[in-house]
């Protein structure tokens, strides 16, 4: 196929990408929001950190920042309308949590729920955050992982012909991954992380 150039912000180049659910804590009405991003990675594996970009602009931002911790959240690829909905709104106007009919579950390390649909979910606490352009990097050091067993393998790997996870394509566009694509190459050379 023909390439074309363009600059960047014409198209999604980085996508896509896996839908990460945030979770906060809104004390003031007693509820949890929640917020999808796809700008969200593993920083490091020990300590085990994870870091979100936030745009000042969400609530999500706000109240992370008044109580120091998140959650992450991963869903499923027929919780595309989930993930598109809780895009849609802000915490600011709506609870999500009642709007949607979200079930949630406590924390066991913190005070932040997950969502239940999530196959996995993880409690951070807030370590530090960084401005990066017009987003802060939030990060947050991993205290406590909650997992549908079935969904990973003794390795802890994804087990794709369970569970699909849901990546995001952009312009409210979702996927799946085809796990008849999964492959396992010979090993060659040193091991991957
Ligand atoms: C699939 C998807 C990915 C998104 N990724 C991000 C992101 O990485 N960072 C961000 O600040 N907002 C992102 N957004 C937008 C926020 O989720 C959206 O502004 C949301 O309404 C914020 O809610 P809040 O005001 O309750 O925090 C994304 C939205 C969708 C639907």
């Amino acid at each position: 196929m023909a390439r074309q150039s363009a600059v960047p912000g014409s198209c999604y180049f980085y996508y896509p990408r896996l839908v990460c659910v945030v979770g906060v804590r809104d004390d003031a009405r007693a509820t949890t929001n929640f917020a999808p991003v796809t700008w969200a990675t593993p920083l490091s594996s020990d300590p085990p950190l994870y870091g979100v970009c936030l745009s000042p602009k969400t609530f999500t931002h706000h109240l992370a920042l008044k109580t120091g911790e998140f959650t992450v959240n991963f869903l499923p690829v027929t919780e595309a309308p989930l993930a598109a909905a809780l895009g849609r709104l802000s915490g600011r106007d709506v609870d999500k949590v009642r709007a949607l009919g979200l079930e949630v579950e406590a924390g066991e390390v913190l005070g932040t729920p997950s969502l239940a649909v999530a196959y996995i979910s993880a409690e951070c606490l807030l370590l530090e955050r960084h401005q990066v352009g017009d987003q802060t990097l939030f990060v947050g050091e991993v205290q406590c992982i909650h997992a549908v067993a079935e969904a990973f393998d003794a390795d802890g790997v994804l087990r794709v012909d369970r569970v699909t996870p849901l990546l995001y394509l952009g312009s409210n566009n979702y996927v799946g991954t085809d796990a008849s694509s999964a492959t396992r190459p010979e090993p060659q050379g040193a091991p991957v992380p």
